[in-house]
């Protein structure tokens, strides 16, 4: 029998936007795979959340399917963890509606994502705004204890802290209150963009030189990092206010090779040699992924519903049960039985 206080839940999402960045991975996905061997974990492909800015619909389905691809490339194991697609357990989008009742529009307006992307899009649909919302109900919905995440998303995870406290405040223990699991900086929690390095390195960038693909091949790697936006100076150090293009990479090349950013300052005395270690030790993260990546699509449709599949039975299976409590203590009649 598991005892439910102290197992250690873990959930956490992706967007399928066409592929995934170093910075996805550096910043969450690679702890997601360190963190299925000692929780139970839920990593999702959020293609609802997908939906908020608009989508071609045949590439959303592509993308969809290439994101659980890429989940196992980067070392996700299907036996150990729960993988689904957000849209195949409906319970998510339906708990999402009886949050939005008691989320207030202050708390999402203030959302500084939310504010971002409403400046990038002419027409600013809800769903951009009850964004988080739908991401506190994929949480809530299997008492995860423990979100990984990137920086960015800290703020989401207070919203729906926030709202799981609420709920719990005004219909009875009912939520667990999540806590985020978020590297710190100078360990991965904010990847920056190669050619700007003071806004996060993203895939939805017009600058395809500003982001790195887990599936770019060695010598686009090579090319993206040698162009990658420095100062002027020469010296290799970790200083993201004076320094941050050369921070960043430092920070990409500890965590590719497991050594300190002091040690790496030590070594250099020019940035030619410094980038091309760097290139070299991403190469070398990257090398690994691909070939399962390549495994993954050899491997056929046929296996990877089966993954989807599964993991959705398992999935639905918690939340659904999750859900009718909800449901039950805000006053829905149940069907069939008064
Ligand atoms: P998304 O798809 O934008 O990003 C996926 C994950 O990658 C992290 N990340 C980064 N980390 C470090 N440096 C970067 N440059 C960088 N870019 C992205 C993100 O923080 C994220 O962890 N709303 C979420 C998806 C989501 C979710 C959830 C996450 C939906 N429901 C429930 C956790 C729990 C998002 O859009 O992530």
């Amino acid at each position: 029998m598991h005892d439910r206080g102290h197992e250690m839940v873990v959930f956490s999402g992706v967007k399928p936007s066409g592929g995934l960045t170093l910075g996805n991975y550096l910043g969450a996905i690679r702890n997601f795979v360190e963190l299925q061997h000692r929780a139970r974990c839920y990593f999702c492909v959020v293609d609802l959340h997908a939906l908020t800015v608009p989508q071609d619909p045949e590439k959303l389905r592509a993308w969809t399917l290439d994101l659980a691809r890429l989940y196992m490339a980067c070392g996700l194991d299907p036996t150990v963890c729960t993988i689904f697609i957000q849209s195949h357990v409906p319970a998510h989008a339906q708990l999402s509606w009886l949050l939005e009742c008691m989320t207030y529009v202050g708390e999402l307006r203030r959302m500084t994502q939310f504010k971002e992307k409403s400046r990038q899009h002419e027409v600013v649909t809800t769903g951009l705004m009850t964004y988080p919302v739908l991401m506190a109900a994929d949480i809530l919905l299997y008492d995860a204890t423990h979100v990984p995440v990137g920086e960015d998303q800290k703020q989401h995870l207070e919203l729906c802290r926030d709202v799981a406290q609420r709920f719990n405040n005004r219909f009875g223990p009912t939520f667990v209150v999540p806590e985020p699991y978020i590297p710190p900086r100078q360990a991965g929690g904010r990847i920056m963009s190669l050619t700007d390095p003071t806004k996060k390195m993203a895939k939805s960038d017009d600058e395809p030189d500003s982001y790195i693909l887990l599936t770019d091949p060695p010598d686009v790697v090579r090319a993206k990092i040698r162009r990658a936006t420095t100062d002027a100076g020469r010296e290799v150090r970790y200083d993201p206010e004076e320094k941050p293009g050369i921070a960043n990479l430092m920070v990409i090349m500890s965590l590719c090779t497991g050594r300190s950013l002091e040690e790496i300052a030590g070594q250099y005395d020019g940035y030619a040699r410094f980038k091309n270690d760097v290139a070299d030790a991403v190469i070398a993260t990257l090398e690994p992924i691909q070939k399962r990546y390549r495994q993954q699509e050899e491997e056929g449709l046929a296996a990877i519903e089966r993954v989807l599949a599964e993991g959705a039975e398992r999935a639905e299976a918690v939340a659904s049960r999750k859900l009718a409590e909800v449901q039950e203590k805000m006053g829905l009649l149940r069907r069939g039985c008064p």
